[in-house]
């Protein structure tokens, strides 16, 4: 597997890289289950949270577009409903040769369960690019604001 790190700055954590391929594999089959007949664009996320456990999501859309759901964001929510609350590290795949990006209202809601953790970009050849929360979201608001 190719890693780039050069993109890797700031507080978090490294990953395990049993972990790590664990998160890769979990992405790459959860966007197979993509429900995208708008956008052909399927999206498949697997999050770790603090208990060990990997949960995965895709992206779920609507004939009412505006209420489609990103895969990052179903992939926490699944985690969130069994109980976990702090979350360090997402894989995010998708089938095309760009990489993912996860969309700002999803950078928020990683931002919600983790101040900062790795974020493993996968294209589709299996490229994985590594960066984290704080270079996708700088200057972040958070629940200790409040
Ligand atoms: N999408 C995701 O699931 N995650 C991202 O990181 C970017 C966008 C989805 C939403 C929609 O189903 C499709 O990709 C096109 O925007």
């Amino acid at each position: 597997m190719k890693m780039d790190q050069s993109h890797t700055i700031g507080a978090a954590k490294d990953l395990e890289p049993e972990l790590m391929l664990e998160l890769i594999n979990q992405a790459q089959s959860a966007y197979r289950h993509a429900y995208v007949p708008y956008s052909h664009y399927p999206v498949g996320a697997a999050v770790l949270f603090s208990s060990g456990k990997i949960y995965s999501g895709c992206n779920v859309e609507n004939a009412s577009y505006g209420l489609t759901i990103c895969a990052e964001r179903n992939a926490i929510f699944n985690a969130v409903t069994q109980g976990e609350r702090q979350l360090m590290g997402i894989a995010i795949a998708v089938p095309t040769e760009e990489y993912p990006s996860p969309c700002g209202a999803c950078r928020q809601v990683v931002r919600e369960f983790a101040v900062d953790c790795p974020v493993i970009l996968i294209n589709g050849s299996g490229k994985t690019r590594v960066t984290n929360l704080k270079k996708l979201l700088p200057d972040s608001f958070g629940p200790e604001f409040l």
